[in-house]
C-alpha cells in the first residue's frame, strides 16, 4: 500500500471491505468457512449441491418439500437448445473450454425476455437457470473437445452427478457421485474473491444477472484464482515422479516461480476446503490407476515441502486449487475442463451475491491517483517530427 500525501493506494483492493454480507464468512485467519453460518466440514459431509444452492440463494436449509421443489425446477431448467450447442460444437475444438463457456454463458441471455429484473424472486429463477444450464453447458463443451457426442441430461440423477454423466457418458457410482457433489459445494461460494467481485462491479451498473455471471466466468479463468488447478495438476505432471518433487519446488522458488495451488488473500492458515479435498485422496488412492496414485504422491510430497518452506514463516498453505486436480482426475475429468466445474459450481455464489447487493445497490467506481502532465499543448501532426 503506497502512500501520496494524502491518499492511500490499496494494491488489488487488499485490506478494503465493499459491502456488509450475511452469505458467507471467510475466517482467514483460523482457516474456517461458513456458508450462512453453516461449517463447510458439515455442509461437505450432509448435504447436497441442491440444498447448498437453495441455503445461499434463500438464506436458510429448505424443508423437504421445498428442497424437492427446487431440484425439480433445476432438473427442469438443464436442458440447452441447439443453437447453443451448434456454438459449442463451432467452437469447441479450437477454443479454450472456459472460453467457450464463457461465450455461451452470454448467449443464454437472448432466451430470456426480460433479462434484467429489480424483483429478487425473478432473479432466484434465472440464477436457477443459469445453475443448471451451465453445467449442462460445462459438460457438452467437454464432450465436443473429446469429439464426443453432447448428451441429454439424465433426469434421474442429482445435479452433480448428472454433470458429470453428461461429460464422461458414464453413471458415476455412489463414491463418485458423492466426491463430485462435494467438489460442487467447496467451489461453490467464497465471498468477494475475484470472480464474483467482477459480477458484482457489473451488476451494480444495473446490467443484468447474464451479464454479471459471464463477467464472472471471464475473471476466474486465470490462473491466480480459478485457473489455478489445471496449472497445479500440470505442475504435477511435469514433476513426473514423486522422488522429483522436492528437487522441483525448489528451483522453482529458487526462481521466484509462484506454485499454484499455494496462497491465498485472505487464509493466512490452510484452506478448511483443501483439508476435504486431502482426506478424499485417501479414499481415491486405492482405487486409482498407477498414473493418478504417482500424482497424489506428488501431490502430499510438494504439500509437506512446501509447509516446511513458506507456511509458518510466510502464510502460503495448500487452497482449494492444489488437491482438486488429482480428484477431478479420478472422476474422469481432463484438466482443460476444471476451471469449467469451478465456474458450474460458483454460478451459485456470483447470483446470490448479485440478489444480495441489489438490496442496497450502489455503482462501484473506485478512484485512481492521476500521475502525469495537465494541460500539454496539442501540436499538430505537422509540426511533430
Ligand atoms: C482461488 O479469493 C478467493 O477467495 C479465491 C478462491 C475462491 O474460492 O474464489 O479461494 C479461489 O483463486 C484460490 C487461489 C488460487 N491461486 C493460486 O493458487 C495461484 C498461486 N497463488 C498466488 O498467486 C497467491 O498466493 C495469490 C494470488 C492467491 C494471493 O496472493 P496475494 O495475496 O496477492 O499476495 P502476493 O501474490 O503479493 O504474494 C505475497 C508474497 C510474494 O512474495 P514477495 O514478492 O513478497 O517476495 O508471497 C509469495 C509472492 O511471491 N507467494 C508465493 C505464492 N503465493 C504468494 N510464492 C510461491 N508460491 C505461491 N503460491
Amino acid at each position: 500500500m503506497e502512500s501520496k500525501e494524502n491518499i492511500e493506494i490499496h494494491e488489488g483492493l487488499s485490506g478494503i471491505y465493499i459491502d456488509i454480507s450475511s452469505i458467507c464468512k471467510v475466517d482467514g485467519i483460523n482457516g474456517k468457512l461458513y456458508y450462512r453460518g453453516y461449517p463447510i466440514q458439515v455442509l461437505a459431509e450432509r448435504s447436497s449441491f441442491e440444498e447448498v444452492c437453495y441455503l445461499l440463494l434463500y438464506g436458510r436449509l429448505p424443508k423437504k418439500q421445498e428442497l424437492d421443489d427446487f431440484s425439480e425446477k433445476l432438473k427442469k431448467e438443464r436442458s440447452i437448445t441447439d443453437q447453443t450447442k451448434q456454438i459449442i460444437t463451432s467452437l469447441g475444438r479450437k477454443a479454450q473450454a472456459l472460453d467457450v463457456l464463457r461465450t455461451v454463458m452470454s448467449s443464454i441471455s437472448a432466451y430470456d425476455e426480460t433479462p434484467y429484473s429489480s424483483e429478487e424472486s425473478k432473479n432466484i429463477e434465472k440464477a436457477i437457470r443459469i445453475i443448471s444450464k451451465t453445467a449442462t453447458m460445462a459438460a457438452a463443451i467437454g464432450r465436443i473437445k473429446k469429439g464426443e457426442q453432447i448428451l441429454e441430461p439424465d433426469q434421474s440423477l442429482g445435479h452433480a452427478e448428472n454433470f458429470l454423466f453428461m461429460l464422461t457418458g458414464k453413471k458415476p457410482d455412489k463414491d463418485a457421485a458423492k466426491l463430485i457433489d462435494v467438489m460442487f459445494i467447496l467451489h461453490a461460494e467464497h465471498s468477494s474473491n475475484a470472480s464474483t467481485f467482477a459480477t458484482l462491479v457489473t451488476c451494480s451498473t444495473l446490467a443484468d444477472i447474464y451479464a454479471g455471471v459471464t463477467a464472472g466466468v471471464a475473471a476466474l479463468k486465470g490462473p491466480l484464482h480459478g485457473g489455478a488447478d489445471e496449472a497445479a495438476l500440470k505442475m504435477m505432471i511435469e514433476i513426473g515422479q514423486p522422488e522429483n518433487t522436492e528437487k522441483y519446488i525448489e528451483d522453482a522458488l529458487a526462481g521466484k516461480k509462484k506454485i499454484m495451488g499455494f496462497g491465498h488473500r485472505v487464509y493466512k492458515t490452510y484452506d478448511p476446503r483443501a483439508r476435504i479435498l486431502k482426506s478424499y485422496l485417501d479414499i481415491v488412492k486405492n482405487k486409482s490407476t498407477e498414473d493418478i496414485k504417482r500424482l497424489i504422491d506428488i501431490s502430499l510430497r510438494a504439500e509437506k515441502m512446501m509447509i516446511e518452506k513458506l507456511g509458518q514463516s510466510h502464510g502460503i498453505w495448500p487452497n482449494v486449487d492444489f488437491f482438486s486436480g488429482p480428484l477431478y482426475m479420478y472422476l474422469g475429468i481432463e484438466p482443460e475442463m476444471f476451471d469449467t466445474v469451478f465456474a458450474s459450481s460458483r454460478t451459485v455464489g456470483w447470483c446470490s451475491h448479485v440478489i444480495e447487493y441489489w438490496k442496497n445497490n450502489k455503482l462501484f467506481r473506485p478512484l485512481e491517483e492521476y500521475q502525469g502532465p495537465l494541460d500539454v499543448e496539442y501540436v499538430g501532426i505537422e509540426e511533430r517530427n
